[in-house]
């Protein structure tokens, strides 16, 4: 593997598709091996452009657009990192040869649709999920839940972050879940997967690299568990590790290791997974770094954006934890512009403690603006000192 000088003729260049704070990180990653980095979002001054090389805005469904900017770029690897992508123009890139899609376009295609990704795991690759039904309308969405039963959860197939989805505990409220993910679902005429609610103990995040050893060979390697709270279908606290028994961890590891292996390509993977005793649920997996993987950042020698970074250049990487860690995210608050971080002085002043700011141009209440760090010999102090981190910070408009 021989990486080039960026901004000159043997430049090794990375287009990421997406510029949001996972990105930002694994660009920053990459700057420091001296790789090109090109940002396209769909919005000026995205968080990952702000420490590219260069950047875009385009919008990535208008399959036309995204095909030009990639011919004229030229780069070496494209690198989705939402979902909302015209998928159509990934698939053409990689059977032209003309940039490596990463982890493939085949994995970010699956993956962006619940359908795709579940089928997959479920039906071909008998991992055990909660029972699950699709439907396209409302009369398909009713005979749907009273076959999966209630409590249930409802997602709009083409969603992230939990939007659009609720959990219904009765017939009387299928109506309004249907119209809620019709709202907020990424497309217009919904398709909406009916989940049976599983009762875990906790869920984790398996962060799962796929990378090279020095001889070439595709390995996997598994960091830590991380545990996580979600409120609403969004991550609002991670820790590193989650404590679970041998054989639970073992069972994930192998649903982990089944579904990348099946996935391909190089790079990190996060696996979302359901546990109860012994017991693991497959839940869903993003073939990028994961939201709640931002803990790595205190926990690791090589963080989950580090590992990506190496990983996709053809890279060794090493998943070793190095502290007992946790994240806790900070959110805008307040639908403003320019808004400005007070208080640091004090939030900085928890011990062991470490903070990220997104420099997001633009927030909204429920937007995440930044992320609380911090270390400590146990979980339960890194969680609330994390937590304590967060709330010393007073975001503040105007
Ligand atoms: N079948 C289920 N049983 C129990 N809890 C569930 C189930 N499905 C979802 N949840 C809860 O809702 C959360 C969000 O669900 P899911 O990961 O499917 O949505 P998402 O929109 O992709 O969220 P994100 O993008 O933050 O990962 C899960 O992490 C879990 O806490
Ligand atoms: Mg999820």
């Amino acid at each position: 593997m021989q990486l080039g000088t960026a901004l000159t003729k043997s430049a090794f260049k990375v287009m990421f598709l997406g510029g949001g704070e996972l990105g930002k990180e694994v660009v920053i990653a990459l700057q420091r091996l001296g790789v090109e980095v090109i940002v396209v979002d769909r919005y000026a001054n995205a968080p990952a452009m702000q420490v590219a090389h260069r950047s875009h805005v385009i919008a990535m469904t208008d399959a036309a657009a995204l095909r030009e900017l990639i011919i004229n770029e030229k780069p070496n690897l494209v690198v989705p990192e939402i979902e909302a992508i015209a998928t159509e123009v990934l698939l053409e890139i990689e059977d032209s040869h003309l940039a490596t899609v990463i982890p493939t376009a085949r994995a970010v295609n699956l993956t962006m649709n619940r359908a795709g990704i579940r089928t997959l795991a479920s039906e071909e690759l008998q991992l055990p999920t909660s029972n699950y039904r699709f439907a396209k309308s409302l009369d398909e969405l009713k005979v749907a839940t009273t076959e999966i039963g209630f409590p249930c959860f409802i997602k709009p197939v083409m969603s992230s972050s939990g939007k659009g989805q609720s959990m219904i505990s009765s017939a009387s409220e299928v109506e309004a879940a249907w119209e809620y993910a019709n709202q907020a679902g990424r497309v217009n005429k919904c398709e909406v997967i009916v989940e049976a609610k599983i009762d875990f103990d906790f869920e984790i995040t398996l962060l799962t690299v796929r990378a090279k050893n020095a001889a070439g060979k595709v390995e996997t390697h598994f960091c830590n568990p991380i545990g996580h709270r979600q409120v609403a279908g969004d991550y609002v606290e991670s820790w590193q590790p989650q404590p679970m028994s041998e054989n639970a961890l073992a069972k994930a590891q192998q649903i982990a290791k089944t579904i990348t292996d099946n996935l391909g390509g190089l790079g990190i993977f996060g696996v979302e997974l359901f546990v109860s005793g012994d017991e693991v649920w497959f839940s869903e997996v993003s073939p990028r770094p994961h939201d709640t993987g931002m803990v790595t950042m205190i926990t690791q020698y090589q963080n989950e954006f580090e590992l990506h970074a190496r990983a996709i250049l053809g890279l060794p990487v090493n998943p070793k934890q190095k502290e007992i860690g946790a994240s806790h995210v900070i959110y805008a608050g307040v639908d403003k512009d320019a808004l400005s971080y007070a208080n640091l002085e004090q939030a900085l002043a928890v011990p062991d403690s470490d903070l990220r700011l997104f420099a997001k141009p633009e927030g909204f209440i429920k937007r995440r603006m930044g992320v609380a760090l911090s270390f400590a010999e146990s979980i339960e102090i890194a969680r609330s000192r994390a937590k304590e981190v967060a709330n010393a910070v007073k975001v503040i408009a105007e």
